[in-house]
């Protein structure tokens, strides 16, 4: 069994598991993750992808975003479902490392790349560096001189394309730290071709492609086209300069997921079809042929597979002062809070929360949850509707926190970050141990 289901007396089942019983015998908080539906997300893409690019005649491989969340157990399921993993650090590569994924299914990013990790990736022959500055074109040019080898890298470019939610998780706008630009209003060459072209001339380097990544929980699919068809007329303008067409070009993720219960998530089948069509139109209008395509999925993977489990502690309700008059907030406080999702606080993200494990004859109220960090904008779902006998020592599960919530999650007021569970066919066991307080402890000096 697999998939999250209400059943009898409020029950609430992940892949056939009660959380009462994974609350009782791991605690709270705790992330909850249902591997069949990573596995089935993962696919999901992958044959999608495959099958809407194959049908205009090229491939494409899908890199999981391993920021979103990445342990050992997740970097194996992302491989066994056929999808290459995407490193944003040090640690993320060595993660993916241990869990035995090839170097050359890696790929490595980062603004501000140490010298150090891109040693590790030099030496654990991943497939590619993401280049993201002329500085660091030099300084992988030298380290791969160092070490006697040829770094494969593509070069990350700024498209312009405005897509996706947030200002912090946009991308692609012109004043900020990722990628070099293909404006030319500067001058005759862009920062993005002068880099495709530094590449080229160093011989320590192989110019895979160029990437393009524009933004994140992105729901309208026309932002991944107009950033296509801009990769693709640089790559043709790049040929026109240099003579090389560059085999790859990756369009990033992004791909937004359903947070509340109305909401509608991208189709991944839509929007590939989308994509291979636009793309192939452009390059028939440019005349060349197609490239090979990559994509980096990560929420979209990862988000909806997971859900997080928190204890209900003290419930105060706040009058507040509205525009027609007064009104009563339900403030639920519980046992975790902006430490083990920060997304609230820092984009305004909206979660839906439900008290699970009873049932309740009591009228909905307007609540608040809240986590139990020191400062008022520690908020885990803004608005929700909960029983209004919701109390102490209800269980409540927060869904689609599988993307970005272990990944952010801090020790903020000496908080233990939560463990990770994974729950497959009936079955629960920990990814992740909860941290303890020796944990944090044993890290200071005195
Ligand atoms: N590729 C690159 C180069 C990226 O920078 C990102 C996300 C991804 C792929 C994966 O994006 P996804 O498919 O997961 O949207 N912490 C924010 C999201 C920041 C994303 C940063 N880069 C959040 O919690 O919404």
């Amino acid at each position: 069994s697999s998939g999250v289901e209400r059943g009898a007396a409020g029950a609430l089942t992940v892949a056939g598991v009660d959380v009462r019983d994974l609350a009782a015998e791991h605690g709270t908080p705790a992330y909850v993750l249902d591997e069949a539906d990573f596995r089935r997300r993962a696919r999901a893409y992958r044959t999608a992808f495959e099958a809407a690019f194959g049908a205009v005649g090229t491939g494409v491989d899908v890199y999981y975003a391993g920021k979103a969340l990445l342990t050992v157990a997740v970097a194996r399921w992302a491989r066994e479902e056929g999808l290459r993993v995407d490193t944003a650090s040090g640690g993320e590569l060595a993660v993916a490392l241990r869990a035995q994924v090839p170097g050359a299914e890696i790929g490595l990013h980062g603004n501000n790349k140490s010298d150090a990790e891109i040693l590790r990736a030099l030496d654990a022959g991943v497939g590619r560096i993401i280049v993201d500055s002329l500085v660091e074109i030099e300084r992988v040019a030298q380290l791969a001189a160092g070490r006697g080898v040829v770094a494969p890298v593509m070069v990350r470019v700024t498209t312009g394309v405005h897509a996706g939610g947030h200002e912090y998780i946009a991308t692609a706008h012109e004043d900020q730290k990722f990628g070099l630009s293909v404006n030319t209003s500067s001058g005759e060459t862009s920062p993005a071709m002068t880099a495709l072209l530094a590449v080229l001339e160093r011989p320590e380097l192989r110019l895979l492609g160029i990437h393009s990544h524009i933004g994140s929980q992105i729901l309208d699919p026309d932002g991944f086209e107009a950033a296509a068809s801009v990769v693709l007329r640089l790559r043709a303008d790049l040929a026109e300069r240099s003579g090389v067409l560059v085999d790859e070009v990756d369009l990033g993720g992004g791909y937004g997921i359903a947070y509340l219960p109305g909401d509608v998530a991208l189709d991944p089948e839509r929007v590939a079809k989308d994509i291979a069509q636009s793309v192939a139109g452009v390059c028939q209008e440019l005349g060349t042929s197609l490239p090979r395509f990559s994509i980096e999925p990560g929420r979209a993977i990862v988000g909806p597979a997971g859900l997080t489990l928190y204890t209900v502690g003290t419930v105060k309700p706040v009058t507040v002062a509205g525009e027609s008059g007064d009104f009563v907030r339900l403030y639920v406080s519980v046992d975790g809070g902006m430490s083990d999702n920060i997304r609230p606080a820092l984009y305004g993200a909206a979660y839906h929360a439900e008290v699970v494990g009873r049932t309740s004859a009591a009228e909905p109220v307007l609540a608040r949850v809240v986590g139990k960090h020191c400062e008022s904008g520690d908020i885990v779902v803004h608005e929700v509707q909960l029983p209004g006998d919701v109390r102490a020592g209800d269980l409540l599960a927060v869904a689609a926190t599988g993307a970005y919530g272990r990944s952010m999650a801090s020790n903020y007021n000496m908080l233990p970050r939560p463990p990770v569970l994974a729950v497959t066919d009936g079955a629960a066991r920990v990814l992740v141990r909860r941290e303890t307080e020796d944990d944090l402890l044993g890290l200071d000096q005195g």
